[in-house]
């Protein structure tokens, strides 16, 4: 194997705190430690394919740890095997733009390009390695859904985020005796609010692995209500379901490789569970605070870890693998085992079975008969939001870029 003096770095999909302590300890550990040529790409794959190139130096990455985003930019849309054009007629016509990828690593002279990115990116870096591009991948989201590695970097300041808004819920929940719905990130995994919702106190946690009914949500307030309890918090992730219904979709993003955009679901239950319970509800959706801003120290330690481990993997030659986490090591895994299926909660598993065990409910404990509940019955269904009836649920995950 030929020796190797040149790394590139992207950063691709969405962006994700620890993505700049990544980039930093890559760069430092690349220089310090092997006196590498390190060349960043800015705005994910667009970067790739434009050739939108700078080098990175120590002084790049100075003051980075601490700082949210990823200075590079990133970008969730820009698949460089369908690439979105649009034609002179309007329509959008998707184009194979690998061999501009192809170009621009040859002109920056890259032997080892790593990618630091979710499924989606991912996915587009095993591609490129398919067609013989050495890669190097970095598991990063705060959904925390990849296979192939205990955590993802970005997961734990989400969860803390999404506590420490909890925390605030509750006060006012409990001065105001009302509901108090959290909507989380997520997307087909329920990694944040079961974490979030465990580290919260949250007395329902509802998950896209258990469908729900509004029976069961209602019974846990209600059941709070017979203790004297005159408040209760519930968290929902995005991509929770009520049983024999769709996925609630904010919107569509067609030229996106995921144009799936989940959101609605909090507010949905809060209609619900006020005109069911006549309890004041109230929905906070927390959206992209989940990924702005520092990371935790935790974060900043495991992206840390990746990015001297992504130089030492590209260094050993360990080219079409992901660095990766198995309990408290850090290991190199093929990259299509990373990509081969998204990780989701266990609904059986050990941290849903301790949850039940102190009394937290997933709203699936109450099902509806038929006879008390018919199909349909007002104050047990729940009715689509406008705009979102004809949307159609995707039939299983799919990958974010
Ligand atoms: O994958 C990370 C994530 O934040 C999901 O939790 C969320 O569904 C999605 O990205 C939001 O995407 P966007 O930033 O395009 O709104």
């Amino acid at each position: 194997m030929a020796k190797l003096q040149t790394l590139g770095v992207l950063t691709g999909g969405g962006d994700c705190p620890g993505l700049n302590a990544v980039l930093r300890a890559l760069v430092r550990s690349a220089i310090y430690d092997y006196g590498l040529d390190v060349v960043g790409f800015r705005d994910g794959f667009a970067g790739l394919i434009h050739g939108w190139a700078q080098p990175l130096t120590m002084d790049s990455v100075a003051g980075l740890l601490p700082r949210g985003g990823t200075f590079l930019g990133t970008t969730n849309r820009d698949n460089p095997f369908r690439y979105p054009v649009r034609s002179s007629s309007g329509t959008l016509e998707y184009h194979d733009m690998s061999g501009q990828v192809l170009g621009s690593l040859e002109q920056h002279r890259v032997d080892c390009l790593v990618v630091v990115g979710g499924d989606g990116s991912l996915h587009i870096a095993h591609e490129l390695s398919q067609l013989g591009v050495p890669v190097v991948g970095v598991p990063k989201t705060i959904d925390n859904d990849l296979s192939a590695t205990d955590q993802t970097f970005g997961f734990d300041t989400a969860v803390s985020i999404a506590t420490e808004a909890l925390d605030r819920l509750h006060t006012t929940a409990e001065s105001h005796h009302r509901v108090m719905i959290l909507e989380v990130m997520g997307r087909y995994a329920g990694w944040i609010a079961l974490h979030s919702g465990l580290a919260g106190g949250a007395d329902v946690i509802l998950i896209p692995e258990i469908p729900f009914t509004l029976a069961g949500v209602v019974a846990a307030v209600e059941r709070r209500r017979r203790q004297g309890k005159r408040f209760s918090i519930v968290v929902v992730a995005e991509g929770a379901t009520p049983e024999g219904h769709e996925r609630v979709v904010r919107k569509m993003i067609p030229d996106s490789p995921e144009p799936v955009r989940l959101g609605g679901i909090g507010s949905l239950v809060a209609d619900e569970v006020e005109r069911a319970t006549g309890i004041e509800t109230r929905v906070t959706v927390l959206g992209h605070i989940q990924r702005g801003g520092t990371p935790t120290a935790f974060d900043r330690v495991l992206a840390t870890r990746y990015g001297v481990a992504a130089v030492w993997a590209a260094q050993d030659g360990q080219f079409g693998s992901m660095v990766a986490l198995h309990g408290t090591e850090i290991v190199t895994v093929p990259l299509e085992t990373a990509i081969s299926r998204l990780r989701t909660v266990d609904p059986d598993g050990e941290l849903v079975r301790m949850a039940r065990s102190i009394g937290i409910a997933f709203g699936d404990e109450e099902r509806p008969t038929a006879k008390a509940e018919p199909a349909g019955r007002e104050g047990n269904t729940f009715p689509a939001a406008a705009g979102q009836a004809a949307k159609p649920a995707p039939s299983g995950p799919e990958p974010t870029a």
